[in-house]
């Protein structure tokens, strides 16, 4: 392999630009090219390039988003639209893909490889952490760190006016984000995807945190709850069986995809983006890199698609405790 591109796709998360920066040094340490391939796949269709050197990630190991840009693309959901970046690549010299991005890019990687036997490596990035053969994926620390300073800030408030706040927090289907940043922010009650805690045990739960003294609360719920309401009529809800109760929401939304990545993120996107180049150079493609117990490793990308990464129950049973 001569030359590698790197493309950052789908939902951007802080940690991104990190890998770009491991990919591109990666590439020039081991006397390689790199081509950064604006707006994911899409940039890939319109053989939009940049040819990138170790000089051209100066400077970014810090910033939020992706110099990169990125797009979810439907057109290389068609065939048509995959000849035409495969095209654009053979005509670029471009040998192998690092894909940065979520389980929908991964799913790209592996169909473009399947059709025209082009070797792809997948980094996990995604705020959501649902990423099957990685304890963490790029974004998901520093997005826990941002939720949690909002929660600090509206505790405040809602402990001088004794409130009770619902927030709501990203995740998509899974509950990563709500269940430790919930746990991080010492939120009263943590709703998940993966657990149904009911409307019940949720009324009791309040009432219970009211009869010990608590004045304000703080409820925490991941956006795909399956609850059966939304955040907005789970406050009318409680409101109207627990008019004891003056409850506000708040729905933190994109600002838990922005900002300086956490060192955490920046080592995890170093860590991963040298084994990424270095594992094509091996001659591995079709294969995600991640971390497993502090050491980097290889999931086949099938599997990081099809896989579950499941949530941590333990963690439900330490925030019942604790919150008591
Ligand atoms: O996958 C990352 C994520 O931020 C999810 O948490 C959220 O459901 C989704 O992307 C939002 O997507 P968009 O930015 O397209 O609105």
């Amino acid at each position: 392999i001569k030359k590698i591109g790197v493309l950052t796709s789908g939902g951007d998360s802080p940690g991104m630009n990190a890998a770009i920066r491991s990919v591109v040094r990666t590439c020039a340490y081991h006397n390689i090219e790199c081509v950064g391939i604006y707006r994911g796949y899409q940039g890939m269709i319109e053989g939009d390039f940049i040819e990138m050197g170790p000089r051209s990630v100066n400077n970014i190991i810090n910033k939020g988003g992706t110099i990169l840009k990125s797009a979810r693309s439907a057109e290389f959901r068609t065939p048509e639209g995959r000849k035409k970046a495969h095209e654009n690549l053979v005509k670029e010299g471009i040998e192998a893909l690092v894909v940065i991005g979520g389980d929908g890019s991964f799913t790209g990687a592996l169909m473009f490889n399947s059709e025209y036997n082009f070797p792809v490596m997948g980094i996990p990035g995604t705020i959501d952490n649902d990423i099957y053969g990685t304890s963490h994926t790029l974004g998901y620390d520093t997005a826990l760190n941002t939720v949690v300073d909002c929660i600090d800030k509206i505790r405040d408030t809602a402990s001088s006016h004794n409130r009770l706040f619902f927030v709501e927090v990203m995740g998509r289907d899974a509950g990563h984000i709500a269940l430790n940043a919930g746990i991080g922010a010492g939120a009263e009650e943590i709703l998940i995807p993966e657990e149904d805690l009911g409307l019940e045990r949720l009324l009791e739960s309040l009432q219970k945190s009211k009869a010990s003294g608590k004045s304000s609360s703080i409820v925490v719920i991941a956006e795909g709850d399956k609850i059966g309401k939304n955040v907005f009529e789970l406050k009318d809800y409680v409101e109207s069986n627990l008019p004891e109760y003056d409850v506000r929401v708040s729905v933190l939304g994109h600002m838990q995809r922005g900002g300086s990545p956490s060192c955490f993120d920046r080592v995890l996107a170093s860590r991963l983006g040298v084994k990424a180049v270095e594992s094509l150079l091996d001659g591995v493609s079709n294969f995600m890199v991640g971390l497993k117990n502090d050491t980097v490793n290889l999931t086949p990308l099938v599997q990081a698609i099809k896989g579950k990464s499941e949530i941590d129950r333990e963690l439900l049973r330490v925030s019942d405790i604790i919150t008591t």
